[in-house]
């Protein structure tokens, strides 16, 4: 890999290497990118408070997230398709999570499937569930993950039907890529990214392919899911899956101050505030909008989370000033798997880390404990 000094730095190395389709699919939102846009511009317009002379030398990035130790109070969301940014490319994330000290999600729309990536790693990672209408099919995903002794189920709650992707759309986005001749050309001009999905463990959805009987074949899967995602879900489904769950239950995609009332009297361990990163609905306001009102709200009752719009240091001690006890990164740490696999995404996490501890530093706190609204001004 070449010099990478900022997640910008990967995200235009992995423009070079990722076929287009998949790379739009990470990079975009939904409709017209609105919330997408209010996801960064909001983060931007917190500043933080420079202080002098505070006694900074001794300074550390650890902290707990569910009570369990982490390096840096950072986790990495669940994405789906990661496997078609690189080929493995759920396995290699996990690894450089786990080397750095932190926890991985794989996605229930992972390429790899639970099993692969448990058979690779050593040590336990978090499962994200979407809910289906076939809830056999749930049902068994929640069995397999507590099999494989996943240490939390991370309930995606904010897709219950999809918002339209244009860029998706337009380029024809399929797994494994629909053969377009636009799409052929470009494929063909990204050898290293071929080579590696080629070599990969998996080529489509490694969760669902083999476990519905009949939907082996590529295009009914994709027609099976498309029309999976459940509507008719609510508040008692999530009864019945946390009496399903054995062990810690986090709720992801909430942005609402009622909602996360609600959200806090279910016994779950915590919550992500998340608006699926600007890919749902779009005209939502910034997940960083709604973070104080809901720290302000339930902050003393459940730990609290943060997604959407980070993509350096300064943005963790942004969002942690504002309330979250820690953060998750989606795109920051795709680009870094599309630019150079699991180098890549070591590379997103350490320059997050760099970022925040000279952050602490120079707005005068040497623990993740003292970020709170003195750094930030105003
Ligand atoms: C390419 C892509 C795929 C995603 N897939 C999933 C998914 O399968 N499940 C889920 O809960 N969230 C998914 N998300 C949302 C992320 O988990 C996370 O909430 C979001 O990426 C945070 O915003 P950021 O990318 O600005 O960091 C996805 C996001 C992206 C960019």
């Amino acid at each position: 890999m070449q010099v990478m000094t900022c997640i910008e730095d990967l995200r235009q190395a992995a423009r070079r290497k990722v076929p287009r389709a998949f790379f739009d699919y990470a990079e975009g939102g939904s409709y017209a990118d609105q919330t997408l846009r209010a996801n960064r511009a909001d983060l931007e317009r917190i500043k933080l408070r420079q202080r002098i002379l505070a006694d900074v030398a001794n300074r550390s990035t650890k902290t707990t997230i569910l009570g369990e130790p982490v390096s840096l109070p950072l986790a990495l969301a669940p994405i789906g398709l990661c496997g078609m940014q690189h080929g493995d490319g759920e396995i290699l994330a996990c690894r450089a999570a786990h080397a750095a000290g932190i926890p991985f999600t794989l996605s229930t729309m992972s390429i790899c499937s639970i099993e692969d990536v448990a058979a690779a790693v050593d040590k336990p990672f978090w499962f994200q569930l979407y809910v289906m209408k076939d809830r056999g099919f749930v049902r068994s995903l929640i069995e397999r993950a507590a099999a494989a002794q996943c240490s939390a189920l991370v309930l995606t709650l904010d897709l219950q039907v999809l918002g339209q992707r244009r860029r998706d759309i337009k380029n024809g986005m399929t797994v494994p890529p629909e053969l377009r001749i636009k799409n052929i050309v470009d494929i063909a001009t990204k050898p290293a990214w071929a080579l590696s999905v080629l070599r990969g463990k998996r080529k489509t959805f490694g969760n669902i392919a083999g476990h519905i009987p009949g939907m082996e074949n590529v295009n009914s899967l994709s027609t099976w899911i498309s029309g999976q995602f459940d509507p008719a879900m609510s508040w008692k489904d999530l009864e019945w899956i946390a009496g399903l769950w054995p062990r810690k239950l986090i709720l992801k995609g909430i942005v609402d101050v009622e909602d996360a009332r609600i959200a806090a009297k279910t016994g779950a361990a915590a919550i992500v505030v998340s608006n699926h990163g600007g890919r749902q609905l779009d005209g939502a306001p910034s997940s960083i909008a709604m973070l104080p009102p809901i720290v302000e709200a339930v902050g003393s009752e459940i730990e609290i989370m943060f997604d959407g719009g980070i993509r350096s240091g300064q943005d963790v001690a942004r969002a942690l000033a504002l309330g979250a006890r820690s953060c998750m990164i989606g795109r920051a740490y795709v680009y870094g798997l599309g630019a150079g696999g699991q180098a890549g995404v070591t590379r997103a996490i350490e320059i997050i880390r760099n970022e925040l501890d000279v952050t602490m530093a120079l707005t005068g706190v040497s623990s993740i404990a003292e970020i709170d609204r003195h750094v930030v001004v105003g």
